[in-house]
């Protein structure tokens, strides 16, 4: 039985449903909630009123399973003696949405934020799945500050083709070499990819939901345990049952996201990223978590604390498997241990279940150790993000975990400038510039060249696009040439695998040093030094500087929508978290 601090006359709604001080608004607001059947009685009786923050949706497959889980929350809120009431929020759909998804992870975030502060709960069970839905509904939780705990929706089961394992968004970025170099046709590659997604569930591989439901868990935000379960399995409804009991022992424990989103927590968080080999996108939505529930964090922390953990989850962009593997292996409780156990994490850290990481986690083996290295016979050694910067940008982030033998072998094997390389600069504007004129003869590009994106930040392409993991020109595919090396201020997919340096803030958009590069400038990036440089004098690129300036600065395209322009008004870098700037100083208002 819990240990009750709450008492029921001290619930959040009862200022709703039962304040005979204000009889007015009480009977209003009874009038209308008992209309679909509900009775005076349930919402007066002293019993939580639990929301059940809905994310799913025809319009957003990957979490729409989750309108056949919610019943399983509430057949678990019931029985622990609560009220369930399910409301939509802003729905996100990573594969769908133009011009891209993370633009509406503020927005979700804020219409998440808004029901919960203007409504009457006592507690929220978050319903989570695709990409940016777990860190919106976590922030939002932060920023309210009542007990809430993520329920994700898991990963499709895997996918198929030819034999072997074909993972989503992993299968993408092959499949479209494959049709760039003629190996296979147009309907050949809607084919592969199609069948990388055979059931309900978020991408498969560990992109960014199931890297970012992953760390919800490590956060200590949602059950031990939950995030692997595969969509169709049953334990995936069981878990669901599991968490809407346990969410009214919250409210009576009066366990709160400040409670256990700790700087504790955070540093727990960066250190399975590194372990499961998570996604790039990872340290923009950690850090707005961070932002939003006040802790203090920065880019710089990712390299500090995550970069010399192994990587132990061999899965898809890093590894061999899949979801389903990872989850029978033992999900992110059996990497816990292993870095429990080497002394890498915080064993106190507060859970949602009321206990600590520790004690959750302290049993959880590992029962294929294919799958899940034990943590001295990794896959790769200091597996983390390393954090660059040089007069390109202030900072930029990289996975090196995922640099090839063969990137190794053509870019860093100079004996005597070991993890350095030069290159000449081949520079597009946005997306559509580098469609355009990838495959121009007159750009020469060959294997000494470097890609660069511009204008693809929160600010350029609003919200920040995942394009900078850019693929040679189809000559030098042909020739064999696979990867060339890629930077940019936008994002990448978490289901690449590819070793680019993204992230880069300031974004041109905010005339950062990538607003002056020059197609054809020689550039230098020093993994050890942890350097990215133009070349070029510190007149020369004060005069670029001036000059633009001169020019009104980068040009961004034009808002092709309200909240485009709204979110361009106030929106912080992704080194920042690509948080509301404005949004930040509201903290823990529930209790204001
Ligand atoms: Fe929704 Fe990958 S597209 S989880
Ligand atoms: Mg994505």
């Amino acid at each position: 039985m819990a240990r009750r601090k709450m008492k029921p006359q001290n619930l959040r709604s009862k200022q709703w449903f039962d304040n005979p001080d204000n009889p007015g608004m009480t009977a209003i607001y009874l009038e209308r909630t008992v209309n679909w059947g509900l009775t005076v009685e349930e919402l007066t009786c002293g019993k939580p009123i639990i929301g059940i923050a809905q994310t799913g949706s025809d319009i957003s497959p990957c979490n729409r399973h989750h309108i056949e889980l919610a019943q399983r929350v509430k057949d678990g809120i019931r029985d622990a003696g609560g009220i369930p009431l399910e409301f939509p929020v802003h729905q996100i759909q990573e594969t769908l949405k133009r011009p891209t998804a993370a633009l509406d992870r503020n927005l979700q975030y804020l219409s998440l934020v808004e029901i919960l502060y203007g409504y009457p709960l006592d507690g929220c069970v978050l319903l989570t799945g695709c990409d940016k839905t777990m860190p919106a509904m976590v922030m939002g939780a932060a920023t309210v500050n009542i007990p809430s705990i993520v329920l994700s929706g898991g990963p499709m089961l895997n996918g198929w083709w030819n034999g072997k394992r074909a993972g989503s968004g992993t299968v993408v970025w092959e499949a479209r070499k494959l049709q760039a170099d003629g190996t296979i046709t147009y309907d050949e590659f809607i084919d592969v990819v199609t069948k990388s997604a055979p059931s309900i569930g978020h991408c498969n591989t560990m992109g960014t939901a199931s890297t970012m439901n992953a760390l919800a868990e490590a956060l200590g935000m949602s059950l031990p345990s939950c995030a692997a379960i595969p969509a169709p399995y049953r334990e995936r409804g069981q878990m669901a049952y599991a968490t809407g009991r346990r969410i009214v022992d919250m409210v009576w424990e009066d366990l709160k996201p400040s409670d256990i989103l700790t700087r504790e927590a955070f540093e727990n968080t960066i250190v399975a990223n590194s372990a499961i080999g998570g996604s790039t996108n990872a340290p923009i939505h950690i850090n707005a978590i961070a932002k939003h529930i006040g802790v203090k964090l920065d880019i710089d922390d990712w390299e500090k604390v995550g970069h010399e953990v192994p990587l132990l989850v061999n899965m898809q962009p890093a590894g061999a498997y899949l979801g389903e593997e990872y989850f029978r292996a033992g999900g992110l409780p059996a990497v816990m241990n292993q870095l429990l156990k080497a002394g890498k994490i915080h064993g106190n850290a507060i859970t949602a279940n009321g206990k600590t990481m520790a004690e959750n986690v302290k049993d959880a083996t590992i029962s294929d150790e294919d799958v899940i290295r034990p943590y001295d016979k990794p896959l790769v050694k200091d597996a983390g993000f390393i954090v660059l910067k040089g007069n390109l940008f202030d900072s930029a982030i990289m996975k090196t975990s995922v640099i090839s033998p063969d990137f190794r072998k053509r870019y860093l094997s100079n004996p005597k400038d070991k993890d350095a390389f030069e290159g000449r600069a081949i520079v597009f504007d946005g997306p559509e510039d580098y469609h355009h004129r990838i495959d121009d003869p007159s750009l020469k590009i060959d294997e000494h060249c470097v890609l660069f994106v511009r204008g693809v930040g929160p600010l350029g392409y609003p919200g920040s696009a995942e394009v900078v993991n850019m693929q040679p020109p189809s000559a030098l595919l042909k020739a064999g040439i696979r990867d060339l090396p890629c930077i940019g201020d936008g994002r990448q997919s978490g289901t690449s695998g590819s070793p680019s340096i993204l992230n880069a803030s300031p974004e041109a958009g905010a005339n950062g040093g990538l607003a002056v590069l020059k197609t054809g400038d020689r550039v230098r990036i020093d993994l050890n030094k942890r350097s990215a440089n133009i070349l070029i004098s510190e007149e020369e690129f004060a005069a670029r500087m001036a000059e633009l300036k001169k020019n009104g600065g980068y040009k961004v395209p034009k808002s092709q929508t309200p909240w485009q322009e709204i979110q361009r008004s106030m929106v912080s870098q992704l080194s920042d978290g690509m948080v509301l700037k404005p949004a930040v100083k509201y903290q823990k208002i529930a209790q204001k």
